[in-house]
């Protein structure tokens, strides 16, 4: 088993970014941020807040003033620029809103959306024309582990996921029978994944670009699991749904990984 600290990974920043999904309310920002600001002081790592649409102009303002270090992103994006799509929001509108990230794939959107490879794909060529750096969702379904197709998922989810060959952008493994499910990849079977997903960006982009590149873990993770996680030499931060509702709970998840 390969260890941070074994090979140049080890100096990625890391990623730790909090889906908050569709929960919280305006009146649940103002103090997510101060508690985030007052405790996050100088993390080493790059933190990045996934809030609903309307609650991306008020965490913006209220990141802005108590938690700067901290990132805005939104959760979804439509891959036309601007048009009549009721409901769907356009990567300028994100960057207007204070967005420098966006979720493309998370397998909520897959799986409740009918989002197919090819859309996101789309989406996040739509990203970077608007500026926006996409973290990447990937991950496979538990019948599809249990049938041996995982590494051909990911494969595929990836490469279509990448089809524009956008430069500025985060992976984030999320197998889907880990969200919300309070079962978390071992380290084991997220290492193999995050080696296997590294090797396949060696292979469309270069050694470089891919030992850069950071690939986040995500499915029940908490504090008490974050730091084993952590230890993996390709796991470089995380993309936290429940846990993140709690900010002192997203805090000791940073903490793991802005410590080193
Ligand atoms: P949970 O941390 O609630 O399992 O959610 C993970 C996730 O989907 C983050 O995008």
């Amino acid at each position: 088993m390969t260890r941070a600290g074994d090979r140049p990974s080890a100096r990625r920043v890391p990623l730790v970014a909090a889906n908050w999904k569709m929960h919280l309310l305006r009146r649940d920002v103002e103090d997510f941020a101060r508690v985030l600001g007052a405790g996050l002081g100088a993390p080493r790592a790059e933190v990045v807040i996934f809030p609903s649409h309307p609650l991306l102009a008020p965490a913006a303002q209220a990141l802005a003033a108590a938690a700067p270090g901290a990132a805005l992103g939104g959760q979804d994006l439509h891959p036309e620029p601007k048009g009549a799509f009721t409901g769907d929001v356009s990567g300028a509108q994100l960057r207007d809103a204070g967005c420098t990230w966006v979720l493309c794939g998370h397998s909520e959107r897959r799986r409740d959306h009918a989002e197919n490879d090819e859309l996101v794909g789309n989406k996040v060529a739509a990203a970077v024309r608007s500026g926006l750096a996409p973290l990447l969702c990937v991950g496979e379904r538990r019948e599809e582990r249990h049938a041996g197709e995982t590494l051909a998922v990911l494969e595929r989810q990836l490469a279509a996921g990448l089809a524009s060959r956008p430069q500025r952008f985060a992976v984030a493994y999320e197998p889907v029978w880990a969200i919300g499910t309070g079962e978390t990849a071992t380290p084991e079977i997220a290492q193999e994944a995050h080696a296997f997903l590294r090797e396949q960006l060696v292979g469309r982009y270069g050694i470089e670009t891919a030992e850069r590149t950071r690939i986040v873990y995500g499915g029940s993770v908490t504090p008490e699991n974050a730091a084993a996680l952590r230890e993996e030499a390709d796991i470089d931060g995380f993309l936290v749904g429940g846990a993140s509702l709690d900010v002192g709970k997203f805090l000791a998840i940073i903490r793991v990984c802005g410590s080193a």
